[in-house]
C-alpha cells in the first residue's frame, strides 16, 4: 500500500508501516522501549492476548490492523473465498480478551467494509484503508475527549488515575491521560498521582513511564494507599478510562477501580470516566457483561519473582464493574454525560 499511518508526537502504540503492524512492545516497558513487527494476524491475536498490547481503544484498532494483515494473507481469488478467511480471522481475533468492546466493534468496523467491495482487490484496498483511517480517527477522538473533559479540571488539580487509559492504551494521545494532556495544553498546572495497578502493574510499568516520558508531574502510589492519599487531601479529582461502558452508565475497567471510585464518593472527590463513543456498548445489560479472569500467576508473584506459597487458591479478575451513582461525569468525544446516564449517553450517540 502507498501510504502509512500518521506518526503523532506522543507514543505511538500502534501504527501500519509497508504493509505491517508496528507495535510497542509493552510488556517489556519501563525497561526497554522496544517496537515488535508482525506481518500476520496470528500473531495479533497473540499480541492482544499476551499484553504486547492492551488498552480497549489500542485493542480495537490492533484487531482491524489484523484483518488488514488477514486479506494480504488470503490466497482466495474470490469476494466470496477472501470473506470466508477474513471472518475466521475475525474468530480468531475476537476470541481474545472478552471485556472491552472496543475489539468485537473494531472487527465489525472492517467486516462491514469489506462487504462493499466488488473484487478481492477491491476488499484488499478497501480494509487497509479503513484500518488505518480507524488508526488517525482514534487521535482525532482522544484530542477532542481531551478538550470536552479539560474545562473540568482546575489549575494546580492533583488528578488521580488507575491503570493506563494514556497513549499506550490508545493509538496515542489517550482517553483518561488525553484529559491530563488537554488540561496541561490548555495552560493549567496539573500533577498527577498513578496507582501501581497490581496485578500487572499497568499504573506503574506504563502510567508513570509515559507521564514521565512526557514530563508531568507524576507520583505513584500503592493500590492499598488510595484512601490514604484522599484522606490527606492529596488528590483533587479522579478520572479513568473504560473497557465498556452499557446504557445505564454502568463502567467495566480495570481491577480496582470500583475501589478507587467508592473512595473517592466517601471523600467527595468528583470520579470521572474518560471514554470514546465505541466503549460504550446500548446492546449489553451490565449483568451480561464478561470479565476476563486471568491467569494465577499473576497474583502469586511479581514479574518472574514468587511472592505466595505454592498451590494457593487464587482469584484474579481482570476488571470490575463501577454503578453509575458513583460517577460524576462520563467525558467522550461528543461531550460530557452526566446521571441520568440513560439519558445523557443517548443523547450524545444522536449529536453524532
Ligand atoms: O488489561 P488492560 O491493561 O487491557 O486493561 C486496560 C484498562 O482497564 C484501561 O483502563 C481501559 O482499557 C481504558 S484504555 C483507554
Amino acid at each position: 500500500m502507498d501510504s502509512d499511518t500518521i506518526i503523532d508526537s506522543t507514543l505511538r502504540t500502534v501504527e501500519w508501516k509497508n504493509d505491517k503492524v508496528i507495535m510497542i512492545d509493552q510488556t517489556k516497558l519501563p525497561n526497554d522501549l522496544v517496537f515488535v513487527e508482525y506481518d500476520n494476524f496470528n500473531q495479533i491475536a497473540n499480541a492482544i492476548k499476551t499484553l504486547v498490547v492492551r488498552g480497549a481503544p489500542a485493542i480495537g484498532v490492533s484487531g482491524a490492523f489484523g484483518l488488514a494483515l488477514a486479506v494480504l494473507q488470503s490466497k482466495a481469488t474470490s469476494k466470496e473465498g477472501l470473506l470466508i478467511d477474513l471472518e475466521d480471522a475475525r474468530k480468531i481475533l475476537f476470541a481474545t480478551r472478552p471485556t472491552a468492546v472496543n475489539l468485537g466493534w473494531g472487527l465489525e468496523q472492517i467486516m462491514s467494509v469489506a462487504k462493499t467491495g466488488d473484487s478481492t482487490d477491491q476488499i484488499i484496498e478497501l480494509v487497509i484503508s479503513k484500518a488505518k483511517k480507524m488508526a488517525d480517527d482514534d487521535i482525532d477522538i482522544n484530542k477532542s475527549m481531551g478538550k470536552n473533559g479539560s474545562v473540568l479540571f482546575e489549575n494546580d488539580d492533583t488528578i488521580m488515575t488507575h491503570c493506563n487509559a494514556g497513549a499506550l492504551a490508545t493509538v496515542a494521545y489517550g482517553t483518561a491521560l488525553g484529559v491530563i494532556r488537554a488540561t496541561r495544553e490548555s495552560g493549567k498546572n496539573v500533577k498527577v498521582i498513578a496507582t501501581e495497578t497490581r496485578p500487572i502493574q499497568q499504573g506503574s510499568r506504563l502510567t508513570a513511564f509515559e507521564l514521565k516520558h512526557d514530563g508531568f508531574d507524576v507520583s505513584l502510589i500503592p493500590d492499598t494507599a488510595v484512601g490514604y492519599s484522599m484522606a490527606n487531601g492529596l488528590v483533587d479529582k479522579v478520572v479513568v478510562g473504560a473497557d465498556r461502558i452499557v446504557k445505564t452508565g454502568h463502567v467495566f475497567n480495570k481491577i480496582g477501580t470500583y475501589q478507587v471510585a467508592t473512595m473517592a464518593k466517601q471523600h467527595g472527590i468528583p470520579f470521572y470516566v474518560a471514554a470514546p463513543l465505541s466503549t460504550i456498548d446500548l446492546e449489553t445489560k451490565a449483568d451480561d457483561v464478561v470479565i476476563e479472569m486471568r491467569k494465577g500467576s499473576e497474583v502469586t508473584g511479581i514479574g518472574e519473582k514468587k511472592t505466595a506459597p505454592d498451590g494457593i487458591g487464587v482469584i484474579n479478575p481482570a476488571f470490575d464493574m463501577t454503578p453509575p451513582e458513583l460517577i460524576s461525569g462520563i467525558i467522550t468525544e461528543k461531550g460530557v454525560a452526566v446521571a441520568p446516564f440513560e439519558e445523557s449517553l443517548k443523547k450524545l450517540f444522536q449529536a453524532n
